[in-house]
């Protein structure tokens, strides 16, 4: 038995749907524990280009049977073009997707007041998706949500949604939002319902007899890790845990039973939304600015883009409890004649790690940099470590030397073989 965690080590957007892609080949159960459709996975294989943002994206391995826990967020006409994009697709999922019905659901209120109080907080704004999860989260643990199994029980369903609905058009009319009516959310949703129940079935007995019989498990991340609650860069972070932990809560897989983690580190670092970003490249006329340059899955925004930090990966490497590093995107450094790399912060003259100061103390840190050459081939083609330019594997040895754990894979495209394994 394995119970593989895949973790991003920065702000998200470490292309961990490549990753898991190509590591669900020897999984049986691959699964999303956290987070909602705020994730934006791209996976591009043998059946196209995809970006899912709720279905795990080890469900295109043919075996592996695709669990979403109750620990992420569903909004249900997401999930729905997403399991009707797939299917017709060819990657049939009926059978083999399964919905928690502990799973929270965003309902159109939460989507409304995500915008609304990011407005309300202007300049000091996060900078969400404005997919509706921090509200939904809020909702979950201040006892106001509904779930999925809430539809099974007509009058509990009626019941909770009305009194929400009435108490979520007080602060959406307060904060200048129109008003949401109840039959027309309690219609839809029931429609939706309908859709998505093939795919509701409690995972509980699936998950422990799966842990019984041996089987692997694949557990994907979404967001990263200093996008995580309390470990991130708050209040520039998303609403759920992120860090393994959160598998237990979110899947009810026990902590213990997790065997490796697989972090997810992009060769530079990006971030989208407010927050510190301390190896952060300002000048947009910098070949590097333009080659770290990226469009979010999800939302469509440019990226910010800086140095890569391993200060900041050495720190996922700890709080998450890495065993082993992809390193990905390696191929997007060629062609610059010298790459910077962030070592470590000093403040006030002495060493601090990450979490020795708050977010805004982050913005305060000197940057040790440590210069060092590029190379100027393209590596795309590259399938075996010696194939690399000597600057390309001395940078992989020195991340690795930082880390303190291997670096087992190494992307160098966009596509499921354009990976070196070591
Ligand atoms: P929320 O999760 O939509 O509430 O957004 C909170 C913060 O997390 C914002 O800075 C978002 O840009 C960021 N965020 C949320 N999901 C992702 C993701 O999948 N990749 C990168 N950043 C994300």
């Amino acid at each position: 038995m394995s119970v593989t965690a895949v973790i991003g080590s920065q702000w998200g957007d470490e292309g961990k749907g490549k990753v898991v892609d190509f590591l669900a080949e020897g999984a049986d159960y691959v699964a999303r524990f956290n987070g909602g459709n705020n994730a934006g996975h791209t996976v591009i294989n043998q059946f196209g280009t995809f970006k899912i943002h709720l279905v795990p994206s080890g469900i295109f391995a043919p075996n592996t049977v695709g669990l979403i826990g109750g620990g992420v967020v569903i909004d249900p006409a997401v999930l729905i073009d997403e399991i009707e994009m797939l299917n017709q697709a060819a990657v049939g999922v009926q059978g083999r997707l399964w919905l928690s019905p502990r799973a929270h659901l965003i309902l159109p209120y939460h989507k409304i007041l995500d915008g609304l109080y990011e407005e309300a907080k202007g300049a000091g704004a996060t900078g969400t998706t404005r997919r509706g999860i921090g509200p939904v989260f809020a909702d979950k643990v201040s006892y106001n949500g509904i779930r999925f199994y809430d539809f099974g029980r007509t009058d509990v369903l009626v019941a909770r949604l009305k009194m929400q609905i009435e108490l979520k058009n007080k602060i959406v009319l307060a904060l200048g939002g129109e008003a949401l009516r109840f039959d027309e959310v309690l219609e839809t949703y029931r429609g939706y319902y309908e859709k998505l129940k093939p795919y509701l079935r409690e995972l509980f007995s699936l998950v422990q007899d799966g842990l019984k019989a041996d089987k692997n498990f694949l557990l994907e991340q979404a967001m990263g890790t200093f996008l995580d609650t309390d470990w991130g860069t708050y209040p520039f972070v998303t609403a759920s845990t992120t860090i393994p932990s959160a598998a237990s809560a979110g899947l009810g897989i026990p902590p213990r039973y997790i065997t490796h983690v697989v972090g997810v580190t992009k060769a530079y670092t990006t971030r989208v939304g407010a927050g510190p970003l301390p190896t952060e490249i300002h000048d947009t006329s910098t070949q590097a600015y333009q080659q770290f340059g990226e469009t979010a899955a999800t939302t469509g925004r440019t990226r910010r883009v800086g140095w890569l930090d391993l200060e900041i990966v050495r720190t996922a490497v700890e709080l998450s409890g890495i065993s082993e590093l992809c390193l990905t995107k390696l191929d997007v450094l060629s062609g610059l004649d010298e790459i910077q790399v962030c070592l470590g912060y000093k403040l006030n003259g002495k060493d601090v790690r990450y979490a020795d100061v708050d977010s805004y103390g982050l913005d305060e840190v000197k940057l040790v940099y440590k210069k060092m050459t590029g190379w100027q081939e393209d590596i795309s083609q590259a399938r075996s470590f010696d194939e690399l330019p000597k600057n390309a594997q001395e940078y992989v040895q020195m991340i690795e030397a930082a880390a303190g754990v291997p670096v087992k894979w190494i992307g160098v495209g966009p596509e499921r073989e354009a990976t070196i394994r070591r």
